[in-house]
């Protein structure tokens, strides 16, 4: 079913403000996120943090199957975590690396994820394998196939890098690994929200994601998906008195539920924002979603694509809501800024987030614009001219 423009603009407060193209770094949330959000902090300063917690029990608690209905979980595979990077952290930081290991990812990886791979190679000695890309600009399967060995531990991937619209194959690559019968995790960060995620159908053992960017969550949000059969052997890097037990003097027990991955402190509000979100993603139907967000970045695609001075820089077979490109010529960060003093939020991804990828293609950095539901065909005709504008002043 066809999204309702309107409505949606409508309740995005954000949306009478700005000309907000930079969902892959942080979403407008609606009114009813910002709504639950606000109103749970309000009752937390009136009657007390924990008595609020009491109260809002039930929304609370609801966050959990409105996650799992999101990405095809149950909820007791689902744990609430501050943002994606802790939840990728607790999966793959709770994984018990031998010399020789080794650990099989894409040339798009994340930085972040790289840089905990290099840490526990360093010190454990597992080996990185990184595995090319095809012809399209994604993983290229069948050599992914070929690098398995006996000594292959992990499969990590990005879904969706943060620098471009490429979608990775991610269910292509989850069959290669249970085939193989290797843990797979999936860093859904920028997927979730943005098109449909069936954590069954992909064959992940975990998928760490994020509140504020494609799912219109309040920002320090964010969650795990640990599938139950893997979560029950492998105990989280982290234990406090919510994750386990303390059964004896000497002794404890871990929760048996994704729950175990979770610590006892968060931020109560942002759990309500985030399920509100979710749920809004729910009621909207992500089949809506994706298919919107293709039209509108095919469409900016279209747009940039007549302009003089710009290649588009997205690759893959399949291309999502994140737009790149790079400007002959130009400061893509003053460029950026030229735009935001006239309210036009757009970003600049550099080597910094994903420095295999970028500095392999030649490219110190690529401007980013990336939609989401409110934004409309008129939003990107005026971007293109401020864009083409701001360069040809420049
Ligand atoms: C692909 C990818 N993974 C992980 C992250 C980190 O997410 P977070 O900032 O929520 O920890 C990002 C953030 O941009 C990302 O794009």
């Amino acid at each position: 079913m066809a999204l309702d423009l309107a409505r949606l603009r409508a309740e995005t407060p954000g949306c009478a403000h700005v000309l907000h193209l930079n969902a892959a770094g942080s979403s407008l949330p609606s009114r009813r996120t910002l709504d639950a959000t606000l109103d749970h902090l309000r009752l937390e300063a009136e009657i007390g943090g924990y008595e609020a917690a009491a109260k809002a029990d039930d929304e609370l608690e609801g966050f959990y199957p409105a996650a799992a209905r999101l990405v095809g979980a149950a909820s007791d595979e689902i744990a609430f975590v501050e943002n994606a990077t802790r939840a990728w952290d607790l999966a793959f930081y709770s994984l018990d690396f031998k010399p020789g290991d080794r650990i099989l990812t894409c040339r798009s990886e994340y930085s972040s994820n790289y840089i905990s791979y290099l840490q526990v190679a360093k010190k454990t000695g597992a080996e990185i394998v990184v595995v090319p890309d095809d012809k399209h600009g994604q993983i290229d399967l069948g050599a992914l196939d070929r690098a398995i060995d006996k000594r292959t531990r992990l499969v990590s991937i990005s879904h969706v890098p943060t620098q471009g619209g490429l979608v990775q194959p991610a269910e292509a690559v989850g069959k290669i690994a249970n085939d193989a019968g290797i843990l797979y995790l999936l860093d859904a960060c920028q997927s979730v929200g943005q098109l449909p995620v069936d954590v069954r159908k992909i064959g992940c053992d975990f998928l760490s994601v994020t509140g504020r960017k494609y799912l219109r969550g309040p920002r320090g949000t964010g969650f795990l998906y640990a599938k139950r059969a893997t979560t029950a052997r492998i105990e989280p890097i982290f234990l406090d008195n919510h994750a386990a037990k303390w059964t004896a003097d000497s002794a404890y027990t871990v929760r048996d539920d994704a729950r175990r991955f979770e610590n006892w402190e968060r931020y109560f509000a942002g759990v309500i924002g985030l399920k509100v979100a979710t749920d809004q993603a729910n009621e909207l139907g992500m089949e809506a979603i994706w298919a919107r967000l293709r039209e509108l970045a095919d469409g900016l695609r279209a747009r940039l694509s007549t302009l003089k001075g710009i290649t588009l820089t997205d690759l893959g077979k399949v291309r999502g809501a994140i737009v790149t490109f790079a400007v002959a010529g130009a400061d893509h960060p003053a460029l950026r800024d030229a735009l935001r003093r006239q309210a036009i939020n757009v970003s600049v991804s550099t080597q910094f987030s994903s420095r295999l990828d970028l500095k392999g293609r030649g490219l110190r950095d690529v401007m980013r614009a990336s939609v989401h539901v409110y934004n409309t065909e008129a939003e990107l005709d005026r971007f293109v001219e401020a864009l083409a504008a701001a360069y040809s002043a420049a």
